[in-house]
């Protein structure tokens, strides 16, 4: 019945969604569920479910409905006002443990997750690399609410900042290492978002400053010296299109980098490093 609701509204993940949804309304793990049809159903947990297809009719995202979200391998809270973490933005940990293997960045780094959100980037690396400090700036109060959250929920060592990003690194840095996911979609792609993302998840969040998806990877770099160590690295997300120009920005702040593709084959995160000759 809740599948076959959820393909009346056309959803294309109505199978797994309802699933989800109800597994999430009865308090049990989806194979949980599944291995438990026969059980009885309380008139509360109908009642529930049936809250939470309603929820979902109307495209809100089954992550705020159900209050979280894997990063990592680890399960987030999230909800109104703060982003949904992706599977793409994973690739900045991948690649900064890559970097802490080879010491590239020492053991003991100060890490910065600027645009910190559900606090998924700096709660991994904290957890991931231990003996790092781990600092994280947002400007929402409410997504940094939820990152608070997280950070107890994982007994994460994170000093967390509520405010300008640019302004955290400036005060509390040099840094060995930042990350950002930052804003970059451009305001005039709001139609051809999913209504999901478009109609719930913070605007804050998604769009670029000005207009301009490279305005904040082109802050970072041109304000490196004010927070960065001088063997510091950056990793940073990109917008699918962003990639052709960033090879340029990088050069122009006299900077080395790479890019590197996310599992669909985009260019999806910038890094960036001072040529050895420069530190
Ligand atoms: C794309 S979201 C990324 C959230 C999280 N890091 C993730 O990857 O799921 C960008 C975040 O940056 C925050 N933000 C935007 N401008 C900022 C600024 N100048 N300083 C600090 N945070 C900022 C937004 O509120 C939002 O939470």
């Amino acid at each position: 019945m809740a599948r076959a609701f959820l393909e009346r509204k056309e959803l294309p993940e109505a199978r797994l969604e309802a699933d989800l949804l109800v597994a999430h309304a009865l308090g049990l793990p989806r194979l949980g569920m599944l291995l438990q049809l026969d059980r009885p159903v309380e008139p509360a947990e109908i009642d529930r479910a049936r809250d939470a297809l309603v929820r979902r009719a109307r495209r809100e995202p089954v992550a705020y409905i159900t209050g979280e979200r894997e990063f990592y391998g680890r399960p987030f809270c999230v909800g109104p006002g703060c982003l949904i973490p992706r599977p793409e933005t994973e690739g900045i940990v991948d690649l900064a443990k890559d970097w802490m293997r080879q010491g590239l960045v020492p053991v003991d780094a100060r890490i910065l997750d600027l645009g910190t959100g559900s606090g998924a980037l700096a709660i991994s690396l904290a957890l991931e690399w231990p003996k790092a400090t781990v600092v994280a700036a947002e400007l929402s109060a409410d997504a940094l609410a939820w990152a608070r959250r997280n950070g107890e929920r994982h007994a994460a060592q994170v000093a967390w900042h509520l405010g300008d990003g640019f302004e955290v690194a400036r005060r509390e840095g040099p840094f060995d290492l930042v990350v950002s996911n930052p804003p970059y979609v451009r305001r005039a792609d709001l139609p051809s978002l999913a209504p999901e993302v478009r109609d719930h998840e913070p605007h804050e969040a998604l769009f670029a400053p000005d207009g301009d998806p490279d305005a904040f990877l082109r802050r970072l770099l041109e304000g490196w010296s004010q927070w960065m160590a001088p063997l510091g690295r950056m990793i940073v997300e990109l917008g699918y299109d962003q990639s052709p120009r960033v090879l340029g920005l990088l050069r122009q702040s006299g900077l080395e980098g790479e890019l590197v593709r996310d599992l669909s084959r985009i260019e999806r995160l910038a890094s960036a490093w001072k040529p050895a000759s420069a530190s």
